[in-house]
């Protein structure tokens, strides 16, 4: 398959290797290749200048968001929630039509203060805005409830743990599970809740996610769903 990634931090690249690792043909997005590749020094998260990490993942190409969507046949959203919208608008809406896009970003809200809040929240949600904006995009929500590391490696947590997609194209959910279960999620981890709107249940799991990340203090953890 050929993939889309769309972002350059941690999650992106993350998800870029695992997918390469994978024999998978790999172009991550950014808004000016030249610019990612000129950075120094890391970045707000404390991530290597991307330079690094390509020279690293030679098979992996950076573009920009819209040349790695055009060639794509998935796309997946690592790009900060609060610019989502425009990313996805810069990678272009006849590249996204009729492709599956994973989106696994959360719209955190910094704008008062730390630990961020959410916008959008409740009554809608990142994924849903990103599919009435793009309405020929098959997206389906998942992973944002687990720490990039754990996405692609999930037996760094041990024993039984959960993940979810939300997703209104039966087909997408289904290849997004299959490449679940490809990065090592076991079938029964992983919990479809239904359509994009339950995507507002899972963005607002980050509140929880991050009061956990304080008490436990290293992200190799995750909700587990225990039941009956
Ligand atoms: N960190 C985690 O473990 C984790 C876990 C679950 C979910 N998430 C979610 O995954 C997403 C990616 O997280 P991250 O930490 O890897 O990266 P990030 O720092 O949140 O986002 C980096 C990407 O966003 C793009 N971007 C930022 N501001 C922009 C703007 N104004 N216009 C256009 N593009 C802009 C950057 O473009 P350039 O490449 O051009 O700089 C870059 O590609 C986020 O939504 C985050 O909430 C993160």
């Amino acid at each position: 398959m050929r993939y889309a990634v769309l972002g350059t931090g941690s999650v992106g690249r993350t998800l870029a290797g695992k997918l390469a690792t994978l024999g998978h043909e790999v172009a991550v997005g950014t808004r000016d290749p030249s610019a990612t590749l000129a950075r120094t020094g890391t970045d707000a998260y404390g991530n290597a200048p991307y330079a690094e990490w390509q020279a690293a993942h030679p098979a992996v190409a950076l573009v920009t968001f819209a040349e790695a969507a055009a060639g794509a046949d998935a796309v997946v959203n690592a790009s900060s929630g609060a610019a989502s919208l425009d990313v996805l608008a810069a990678a272009g809406a006849a590249n996204l039509a009729g492709k599956p896009l994973v989106d696994v970003a959360n719209p955190l809200d910094f704008s008062h203060g730390t630990p961020p809040s959410l916008d959008p929240v409740n009554t809608d949600s990142l994924a849903e805005q990103i599919q009435r904006a793009f309405p020929a995009a098959k997206v389906v929500k998942t992973l944002n409830t687990t720490n990039a590391a754990v996405m692609v490696d999930p037996a760094r947590v041990p024993g039984p743990h959960s993940v979810f997609v939300s997703g209104d194209d039966a087909d997408a959910k289904k290849a997004v599970t299959a490449l679940l279960e490809s990065f090592g999620w076991p079938p029964e981890s992983v919990i479809d809740l239904g359509g994009i709107a339950t995507a507002r249940g899972t963005e607002m799991l980050l509140p929880v996610w991050l009061r956990l990340y304080g008490v436990i203090g290293h992200p190799d953890f995750n909700f587990h769903i225990a039941r009956a």
